[in-house]
């Protein structure tokens, strides 16, 4: 199951027209010497940690598309569609390296770990791990990433808030813009699928939803703890908002599509139901 060529073209342009546009510069868009280190918590400094582990497992997760998109593929079909795919993935791959990259420089100025060489073994080490999105289905693929890229974008967001620290914070801007317009390509992926084939690929959607777990959760050591203590540095961050979100864009499609509105709202009932969400008319 893929998207017809010209549809996943549509969206293709249409995010690398503005993403071409939304450039900064990892070295020197972030003004070093304005830092104070002495603004930072310690947990604001774990977090920061946290996030550059999770970023840095970019060239995994870049290996994994290429293996499930490949170019040599079986059919031609396949490798246009694929090729044309790739527009997106290496602009979207050197957004996110930048990312990994951007947080790391942070780390080693803020004197979070002032070693640069110590700094990249502790990064490598969890980038060996091995990483798989647990997906394979295009759409559930598109369904796992947009999750992510939400989280993301809501984490960076909500940290931002209270971070008092001028250069992180404005990192955390220029993350959350990035993390934001990812998170609109992947919407627009799932609703294209939504729109050329029907209430099928709905229980794919929820396979996804209903078993999302952030990379790393299976791989870094002490995990859980660490994801709890970076959640509270983050006023307002809810771990379940993502597939809150992803509801309520299903709801919006459904309004949309009126001859899908009956089985996308079954979707979410059963979505839901299973995990406990009483409400997501809260969500923007
Ligand atoms: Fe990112
Ligand atoms: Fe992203």
């Amino acid at each position: 199951m893929q998207l017809p060529l010209a549809k996943l073209r549509l969206h293709v342009d249409s995010y690398n027209r503005l993403a071409d546009d939304s450039n900064w510069n990892r070295f020197k868009s972030l003004h070093w010497e304005e830092l104070r280190p002495d603004l930072l918590t310690q947990g604001q400094k774990d977090a920061v940690e946290f996030v550059t582990y999770v970023e840095d497992h970019l060239p995994g997760y870049f290996a994994e598309y290429q293996s499930l998109f490949p170019i040599e593929a079986e059919d031609i079909t396949q490798s246009l569609h694929n090729r044309e795919l790739f527009h997106f993935t290496v602009r979207w791959g050197l957004e996110e390296d930048r990312h990994a990259q951007a947080l790391a420089l942070y780390q080693y100025h803020a004197g979070i770990e002032p070693d640069r060489d110590r700094l990249e073994e502790k990064l490598i080490i969890e980038n060996r791990k091995p990483f798989s999105i647990g997906f394979s289905n295009p759409v559930q693929v598109f369904t796992y990433t947009l999750l992510q890229e939400k989280a993301t974008q809501l984490y960076y967001q909500s940290l931002s808030r209270v971070v008092e620290e001028p250069v992180l914070n404005r990192l955390l801007i220029f993350l959350t813009k990035d993390e934001s317009r990812h998170f609109g390509f992947f919407c627009n992926m799932v609703e294209a699928f939504i729109e050329a084939y029907g209430e099928k690929v709905l229980p794919l959607i929820e396979e996804v939803t209903l078993h999302y777990k952030m990379p790393l959760h299976n791989t870094m050591q002490d995990y859980r703890r660490r994801a709890i203590l970076m959640a509270r540095e983050a006023p307002g961050y809810d771990r379940i908002l993502p597939q809150k979100v992803l509801m309520r864009q299903l709801r919006r499609t459904g309004e949309r599509l009126a001859e899908l509105a009956r089985p996308i709202e079954e979707s979410i009932a059963r979505m839901m139901a299973i995990l406990r969400i009483p409400t997501i008319e809260d969500v923007a």
